[in-house]
């Protein structure tokens, strides 16, 4: 079961940049990093995640036997966990149109790990209009929700039918979408890499996770 051996800080800059360093001086597989607090949380595209201390799961697994669906994986893994049916490509986890979860996977492909960060809102607080951010408020401890989560991970790591679960939750299928550099199109679902296709004026185009911060038109 993933979660052991565990390391907790009481604040830290980034769970994320912890979980690498041990994962550089050979950590086990399933190695976890939690804080009350991050100091310099990150998230995807060189953005900032902020949570006020003890609001949210903030958590981060070194991996060792991890394949190319690892982020799609994990957003499974936490709409199950949160009970969510709706996940924005790539994998922002929401609730009701807002975004209870954010995944933030950083590896070294060469050196044969990644390590996955997740910041999941638990506790209700204010959150910044321009965030369109919600909690899970759902009763239950940061503790319970965690347990669950690793729960719904250890099985969802190793899934076979991932992609289904994943596009029975697909929350961008049929809408427009735009992004720097491309015309726009309607979302069309994911391919089985993973990729968001989408339908353009000049035929279907599948984008890479990364490569573009997508917008909803
Ligand atoms: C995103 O939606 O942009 C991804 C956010 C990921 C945030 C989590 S919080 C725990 C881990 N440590 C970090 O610095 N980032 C991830």
């Amino acid at each position: 079961m993933i979660g052991r051996p565990r390391v907790h800080h009481a604040v830290t800059g980034s769970t994320n940049e912890r979980a690498k360093e041990l994962a550089a001086t050979g950590a086990p597989h399933g190695t976890l990093v939690t804080a009350d607090e991050q100091s310099a949380g990150r998230g995807r595209q060189g953005r900032t995640w902020v949570a006020p201390r003890r609001s949210a799961v903030l958590m981060s697994l070194v991996l060792r036997e991890y394949d190319a669906l690892l982020p799609l994986r994990a957003a499974v893994a936490v709409a199950e966990a949160v009970g969510s049916e709706e996940i924005k490509w790539p994998n922002d986890v929401w609730i009701g149109g807002r975004k209870v979860a954010g995944i933030l996977v950083e590896g070294r492909p060469a050196e044969g790990w990644a390590v996955l960060g997740i910041g999941l809102n638990v506790e209700p607080v204010e959150f910044p209009p321009d965030l369109h951010a919600v909690a899970l408020d759902d009763g239950r401890s940061l503790e319970d929700v965690l347990a669950g989560l690793l729960g719904r991970l250890d099985d969802r790591l190793k899934a076979e039918d991932v992609l289904a679960a994943w596009r029975a939750r697909d929350a961008l299928e049929g809408r427009a979408v735009g992004w720097v550099g491309g015309a726009g199109g309607v979302a069309a679902g994911i391919d089985e890499s993973g990729a968001l296709l989408v339908d353009t004026a000049d035929g279907r185009v599948a984008l890479q996770a990364g490569e573009v911060h997508l917008r909803l038109e």
